[in-house]
């Protein structure tokens, strides 16, 4: 498959095995991750937590300001099964994704936008970003601090998804936003990020 193509994610799972309040419990900030790969059906999983449409209107898993709907969502999987290295961006409504760069460093590119997030090798970096000129027109100044709140809505839905698979996954709001417009669709700035992968099960506070 070619980082090019439009990927179909497979449908995501609308039940869990854990309570809300055993994840909300469990949830932590894991930086140790393990060489195994992600499936496909994981990844779609997560983007699906962090902006799948759930109504017929549109409306999404997270909140939105003034209803806008303003994040976009790309991944750079680094190891996930049936899915090139390179870069996509999540299509909400068809629950696809769009391959928008081919090129096999790209995880080692975003990685590198995330201040600290070289240092962990996740298996697939999520990176949340928004367009930001529609929100001004209806909240002025407060439009950055408003896309923020509303990566941060979706963000705490993909830890707390991951949570949920038994994944590990930390929050990166360390971010390099102006490298990151070489690689994201003009019109739209970065704010935050997630890194997730199978837990290589040791101790990883942040150093
Ligand atoms: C807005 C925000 C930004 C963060 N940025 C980073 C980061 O750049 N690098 C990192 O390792 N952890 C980052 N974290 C994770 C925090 O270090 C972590 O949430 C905190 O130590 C509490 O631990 P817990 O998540 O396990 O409960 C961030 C958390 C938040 C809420």
């Amino acid at each position: 498959m070619s980082a090019f193509d439009t990927v179909t994610l497979p449908d995501p799972v609308p039940t869990g095995e854990s309570s809300l309040e055993h994840i909300l419990a469990t949830r932590r900030s894991d930086r140790s991750f393990a060489m195994t790969p992600l499936t496909l059906q994981q990844v779609g999983q997560l983007l699906w937590a962090c902006q799948g449409v759930t109504s017929e209107d549109g409306k999404r898993t997270a909140p939105s300001a003034f209803g806008l709907f303003s994040l976009s969502i790309y991944v750079a999987p680094r190891i996930v099964t049936s899915l090139d290295q390179g870069l996509y961006r999540y299509i909400p409504a068809q629950h696809q994704l769009e391959g928008v760069g081919s090129d096999k460093d790209m995880y080692r590119f975003i990685a590198e936008v995330l201040v600290e997030g070289s240092t962990y090798d996740s298996a697939a970096d999520f990176l949340l970003t928004g367009s930001l000129p529609p929100l001004k027109e209806k909240k002025g100044d407060f439009a950055l601090p408003e896309l923020c709140l509303e990566a941060g809505h979706a963000a705490q839905n993909v830890l707390l998804q991951a949570t949920s698979l038994g994944l590990a996954s930390v929050p990166i709001g360390a971010i390099h936003a102006e490298q990151a417009k070489e690689f994201i669709a003009e019109g739209l700035d970065a704010v935050y990020a997630v890194q997730v992968g199978h837990p290589a099960g040791i101790s990883s506070d942040r150093p």
